[in-house]
């Protein structure tokens, strides 16, 4: 495959331009971040299997008529997406009391909520994403009103169905964050789900024992990470089609996109 321009790296992935015009290539590192960048590490195989947990969530809420940017995996750890004007907020929503919301509200991890809460977060390493109100939102100019009830109403059906899915397999959906795009098409513009939903976002915690099962492994120093990532991907029933050997890092980011 030839080289491909490379369009922008961040944290935990690297995109590419696409194949055809408005396309983009998603390639997922086995590079993990926390705190804003403060703790770094590499979960081996990571990549692989979020890429995995990816296509597969979005894959299933795209058939339940939720407009996301995905279009199909292309092998490993890569997908192909259509290309979006990235929305700079971070849309979290809470289920039960958890991580800065616990601390913020003195509240125990595992509280469960009155209803599921959600948040908004201004994507700026800088700043640290701080919490934001529609106000700031919209005095800004990161989005407009329209495009903020539609990532309201897109998240909470998106919670209802992700909460479901993975109850069915004996996991916890505590909180989760969602990105959103532009997708420009002829004279229209439509808000899709973008980015990924993959464990780096979601808190997800066994229904039986409580676990962890999620980056907070990594973030507290728990151990098992790839082995937690893994057994989310094998209760999805995505994991048998995975040999040990694909989990492997890849030796360079240009063989690993071959
Ligand atoms: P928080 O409790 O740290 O605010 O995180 C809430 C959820 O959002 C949690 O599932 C992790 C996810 N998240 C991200 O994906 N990226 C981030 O930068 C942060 C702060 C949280
Ligand atoms: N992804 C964010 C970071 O790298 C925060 C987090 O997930 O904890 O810093």
């Amino acid at each position: 495959m030839a080289r491909r321009r490379k369009i922008y790296e961040g944290k935990a992935k690297v995109l590419f331009e696409g194949p055809e015009p408005g396309t983009i290539v998603q390639y997922f590192k086995d590079d993990a971040t926390a705190f804003n960048n403060q703790k770094q590490g590499v979960i081996t195989g990571k990549g692989v299997l979020n890429n995995r947990i990816s296509e597969f969530l979005m894959m299933r809420l795209s058939e339940t008529g939720i407009p996301t940017h995905f279009v199909r995996r292309l092998n490993m750890r890569e997908q192909l997406v259509k290309e979006v004007e990235i929305i700079p907020i971070e849309v979290v929503v809470r289920n039960m009391a958890a991580g800065s919301f616990s601390e913020r509200f003195k509240m125990e991890e595992g509280t469960p909520l009155p209803r599921s809460i959600v948040e908004y977060y201004y994507k700026n390493d800088e700043l640290g994403d701080p919490l934001v109100t529609e106000e700031h939102i919209t005095a800004f100019g990161w989005a407009n009103p329209p495009e903020i009830d539609d990532m309201l109403s897109l998240s909470l059906r998106i919670n209802d169905f992700l909460s479901g899915l993975f109850m069915g397999v004996g996991l916890r959906l505590v909180d989760f964050k969602l990105e959103y795009g532009r997708l420009y098409k002829d004279d229209q513009v439509r808000i899709v789900l973008a980015d990924e939903i993959t464990p780096d976002g979601c808190r997800l915690w066994d229904m039986k024992t409580n676990e962890k099962m999620d980056k907070d492994r990594f973030r507290r120093d728990m151990g098992s990470v790839a082995e937690a990532y893994q057994e989310v991907a094998r209760r999805l029933g995505i994991l048998p089609e995975l040999g040990p050997r694909d989990l492997r890092a890849p030796l360079t980011l240009h063989d690993a996109a071959q």
